[in-house]
């Protein structure tokens, strides 16, 4: 269709992508087979059935057994896949979060992983022609301990594309407030403050990020559709929420995608990014969330544009590549 061809041709940027959950079932599958002992089916059907979630804790623990990275090849390996996968889909920039204390812990030493990345990151750029920027984020459930040592690592390696911190992981009986130190030390520090928060629980938590973590987007942020007052700072302060809705819905943040806020927060003003999350564990890439927002919301082309605009000017690039891609 037109909306189809023009969604295909369109330069975009995609600004919510965890590295782990970006692996294609083929990917995942070459380095499964490679570390046949971690626990990650090495079979097609199996590992179908693997990526299966009946709810959102079920998603986490899944996502959490997945360790496919124990050397620093296996890194390279999924950064260059990934980025083949974002060419393909005219993603011109990409922020990627990378979760360095889980790697460390799957055995990938820190030395290690940021050559790994910096490495990936020059292939991606050589090959595909895809620029890459990392957000390196904190799983809540490893605790405030699990943050310092992430902004450690951030801060300490600081590989070349590095632009900030994330947190990512459950948001029920874990507070976004209980991360501020970690995430102070990482702003003074310089990087951008890029938490994860409304997702799966009210808005309470996004105002959270924002007024203790200094949040400059907010991972889904969702919740906001509940929260007037939220949508009028979010608009005045042009605080970008990375939605993504097919995420939402298999995960089952959202009910479904004709209960999906998407278009109530579009309405009120907020800077809207569109986000695959995880393509790889949700069988989906950011072409397809665009067209999705025609099918299901009735975007046009028009607004189709100004969604992709919306991410580039929410972009931690080089103005020389935001002014390619806008
Ligand atoms: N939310 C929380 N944790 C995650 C996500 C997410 O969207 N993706 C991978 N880990
Ligand atoms: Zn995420």
């Amino acid at each position: 269709s037109t909306v189809a061809d023009f969604v295909a041709a369109l330069p975009k940027v995609e600004l919510h992508l965890h590295l782990v959950g970006s692996a294609s079932l083929d990917t995942v599958l070459t380095l499964a087979r490679r570390h046949p002992d971690g626990g990650v089916p090495t079979e097609l059907d199996a590992l179908r059935r693997f990526y299966t979630f009946t709810d959102f804790p079920h998603f986490l623990d899944v996502y959490r057994q997945v360790n496919l990275l124990v050397t620093a090849a296996d890194v390279v390996t999924l950064v260059t896949e990934l980025a083949a996968d974002l060419a393909a889909r005219t993603v011109r920039y990409a922020e990627v979060q990378v979760t360095p204390v889980r790697h460390r812990m799957g055995g990938v030493g820190y030395d290690d992983l940021a050559q790994a990345l910096v490495d990936g990151r020059t292939l991606a750029r050589e090959r595909h022609g895809v620029e890459l920027g990392w957000v390196f984020d904190a799983d809540a459930i490893l605790g405030p301990a699990g943050a310092e040592e992430t902004v450690d690592f951030a801060v300490g390696h600081r590989p070349d594309g590095t632009v900030g911190i994330g947190l990512g992981g459950s948001e029920l009986g874990v507070s976004r407030a209980d991360f501020a130190p970690a995430f102070h030390r990482a702003v003074a520090a310089g990087l951008h403050s890029l938490p994860h928060a409304g997702e799966t629980v009210g808005p309470g938590e996004i105002w959270a990020a924002l007024t203790d973590l200094g949040a400059e987007r907010i991972g889904h942020g969702i919740a906001a559709a509940q929260d007037p007052r939220l949508l009028e700072y979010l608009a005045a302060h042009h605080i970008p929420l990375e939605v993504c809705p097919t995420s939402n819905l298999l995960t089952g943040a959202a009910p479904s995608l004709a209960a999906h806020p998407l278009p109530a927060l579009v309405a009120a003003g907020v800077p809207v990014t569109l986000a695959t999350d995880d393509p790889g564990m949700f069988q989906t890439d950011l072409d397809a969330e665009y067209r999705l927002c025609h099918d299901v919301f009735g975007m046009g082309i028009p607004e189709l544009a100004e969604i992709a605009r919306t991410g580039a000017r929410a972009a931690f690039c080089s103005d020389e590549l935001r002014t390619q891609i806008l």
